[in-house]
């Protein structure tokens, strides 16, 4: 049965943004995650604290943090790679940060220059220091279906990597079809072999659409009783470290599935389809969702 109520999290100022080759302005992604709150998301990824070497667009995120008038009862994660991540996200006052591991050896070589093993060290020590400042911590494993430079990826690796941040003391594991790959099935035997590691409701779906499944396998997760999905507003972005990959799932089509089968998301469908507009206004392109595109037309 599917769930009654479903979290959003929303990845757009993040993940969508950090593939983006043209720098975009702090008060443009500022005016976006504002956009974001008024449609009631309740969580907005909003930057990253990386290698301004490695994702140029994220090196904003200290000035773009700092610069939300954040809203009561949102949360506003940014990601964290290594101490030194944290430092700048303490620096600022964050409150919520995310560590991304992988279940593949090349992609987390390719991502953050080190070994699976390396990265669950490292991250135990930002753990370790985040549990001093009262920090929530939110972990992701990438290539949950499938890995750019591997293939096929064993769901028992994924079930490994997801029960070690969960141990660590993630209270919610997001689980990345990074490539888009994935079919149904396949989706479901993968969160199913999760879920005998970690309770099935600290499972978040984070799909890219890159073969146009991921509405599909959002469905079959949410069959298995998933109840926080990570989307992009207007379906931006991809994968700087995942050629080929697409944007996450749009929100406006996640919302607009969710709101036919009656579940509770406390997203307004026209606020979020304005946001969508703004920022590809911006960019200079249609929005990747086919709900925007329709209702916008309409
Ligand atoms: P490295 O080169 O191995 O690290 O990179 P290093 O410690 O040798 O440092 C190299 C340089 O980076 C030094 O500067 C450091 O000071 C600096 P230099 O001396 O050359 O001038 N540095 C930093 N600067 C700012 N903030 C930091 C930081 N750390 C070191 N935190 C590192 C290792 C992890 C830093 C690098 O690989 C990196 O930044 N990777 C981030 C990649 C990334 O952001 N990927 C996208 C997010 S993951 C994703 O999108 C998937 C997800 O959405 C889920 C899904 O879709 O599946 C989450
Ligand atoms: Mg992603």
């Amino acid at each position: 049965q599917l769930p009654q109520q479903v979290k959003i999290v929303e990845v757009g100022p993040r993940d969508g943004l950090q593939n983006e080759s043209a720098s975009v302005p702090a008060e443009i992604k500022l005016e976006l995650i504002q956009k974001l709150e008024q449609a009631g998301l309740s969580v907005i990824e909003a930057g990253s604290f990386v290698s301004p070497k490695w994702v140029p667009q994220m090196a904003s995120s200290a000035e773009v943090y700092q610069s939300i008038e954040q809203k009561p009862g949102v949360s506003y994660p940014m990601l964290v790679p290594n101490l030194r991540g944290l430092e700048s996200a303490l620096a600022v006052g964050v409150e919520e940060i995310a560590i991304f591991a992988a279940a593949s050896e090349s992609f987390t070589r390719k991502n953050i220059n080190c070994s699976i093993d390396e990265s669950i060290t490292r991250y135990g020590d930002v753990m370790e220091q985040a549990r001093q400042h009262n920090l929530r911590v939110r972990g992701y494993v990438s290539c949950v279906l499938g890995c750019p430079y591997e293939g096929a990826i064993a769901v028992e690796r994924v079930a490994e990597v997801a029960q070690r941040l969960y141990e660590m003391g993630c209270y919610e594991i997001s689980l990345g079809d990074t490539v888009g790959v994935g079919t149904p099935v396949q989706a479901q035997q993968m969160i199913d072999a999760v879920a005998e590691r970690v309770p099935m409701e600290r499972l978040a779906a984070h799909f890219h659409d890159t073969y146009g499944q991921a509405l599909a396998n959002l469905f079959a997760v949410l069959q298995r009783g998933v109840s926080v999905i990570d989307s992009s507003v207007s379906g931006l972005g991809g994968c700087p470290y995942a050629k080929g990959a697409s944007g996450n799932v749009a929100t406006e089509d996640v919302l607009y599935m969710l709101n036919g089968m009656g579940i509770e998301t406390g997203v307004d469908m026209s606020k979020l389809v304005e946001a969508g507009r703004f920022i590809s206004d911006f960019l200079q392109r249609q929005p990747a969702s086919k709900v925007a595109r329709a209702l916008i037309a309409a």
